[in-house]
C-alpha cells in the first residue's frame, strides 16, 4: 500500500504486542527515518527507543523528536513524522502520536514522540470510518487534496486547520477554536505539519509537485504550498 491510499484506511492503534520488533521491522523504521524529508531549513533529530525509556506508553518503541523552539521547527515534526506514521501503518504496523507520553530521561530539546510495534487493530473500512469535520469546514473547496487533508490525524481529535485554494496554490493556515485555541502552540503546530504531510502526498497522488513556505508564528502561522 502506498502512503497516499493508507491514509484512507489509517487509524491510532492504543493496543500494542508488547515484544520487540524484529530487527528487520526496526532496520526498516530506522532507515525510512534516516531519510525522511525535512522542510527547509529544518533539522529535527530522531532517536528510536525502547519502551523502558519511556513513560505512559504501551508500545514496545517509540520515535522521539527533538528540535529547537518555535512554529516552524513544530510544524517540521508533524511533517517529518507523519511520513513515517504512514509508513509504519502500511507495513502492517500499529503507530500512534503520544503529547502525554514522555521519555525518562529530560531534555530540554525533546518535542514529541510517535510508537509503533505490532497491534491487532485493524484498518479502518474506509473514509466513512473516520470521525472528522465535514470538507467544507475545514476547506474552502471540496476536492481530492481536501478529502485527504480531512483525514489527517491531530492531538484529540481537533483538527486547528484551515485550507485555502487558489489557482496553483494551497495555503494552510492554523483555525483552532475552543479549548484547542488557549492550546495554541506545540501540539498543534504539530498538526499542521500533519495536515501539511497530507496535502503534499494529494498533490503527487495528482502528479503535481509543491514547493512549501511557511510564515507567521501562532494564531497567523500559515503554509504555502505552491504547485506547478
Ligand atoms: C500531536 C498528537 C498528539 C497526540 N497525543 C495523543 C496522546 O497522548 N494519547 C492518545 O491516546 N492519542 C494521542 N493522539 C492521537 C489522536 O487522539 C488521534 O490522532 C485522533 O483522535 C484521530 O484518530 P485517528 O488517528 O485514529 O484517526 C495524538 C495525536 C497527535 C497528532
Amino acid at each position: 500500500m502506498t502512503a497516499y491510499e493508507t491514509i484512507f484506511v489509517r487509524r491510532s492503534a492504543r493496543r500494542y504486542d508488547k515484544k520487540a520488533l524484529n530487527e528487520r521491522d526496526l532496520a526498516d523504521i530506522r532507515q525510512f527515518l534516516d531519510s525522511a524529508k525535512q522542510l527547509t531549513g529544518q533539522s529535527a533529530r530522531f532517536e528510536i527507543v525502547n519502551a523502558d525509556k519511556l513513560r505512559g506508553c504501551a508500545a514496545p518503541h517509540a520515535v522521539l523528536a527533538f528540535a529547537g523552539d518555535g512554529d516552524a521547527a513544530a510544524l517540521n515534526i508533524g511533517y517529518a513524522l507523519q511520513g513515517l506514521d504512514l509508513y509504519a501503518q502500511s507495513r502492517g504496523l500499529g503507530s500512534l502520536w503520544m503529547g502525554m507520553a514522555k521519555p525518562v530521561e529530560k531534555r530540554e530539546d525533546y518535542r514529541c514522540l510517535l510508537a509503533f510495534g505490532k497491534t491487532d487493530a485493524p484498518f479502518r473500512a474506509g473514509e466513512q470510518d473516520f470521525k472528522r469535520k465535514s470538507v467544507w469546514e475545514i476547506s474552502n473547496e471540496d476536492n481530492a487534496v481536501a478529502r485527504a487533508a480531512r483525514l489527517a490525524p491531530s492531538a484529540a481529535n481537533f483538527q486547528p486547520w484551515k485550507l485555502d485554494f487558489s489557482p496553483g496554490k494551497v495555503t494552510v493556515r492554523y483555525n483552532g477554536q475552543g479549548i484547542g485555541k488557549l492550546l495554541v502552540g506545540g501540539l498543534q503546530m504539530i498538526d499542521l505539519g500533519i495536515v501539511l504531510k497530507y496535502v503534499e502526498l494529494a498533490l503527487e497522488h495528482e502528479g503535481k509537485k509543491a514547493a512549501i513556505t511557511a510564515r507567521g508564528s501562532g494564531k497567523s502561522f500559515a503554509v504555502e504550498a505552491a504547485y506547478t
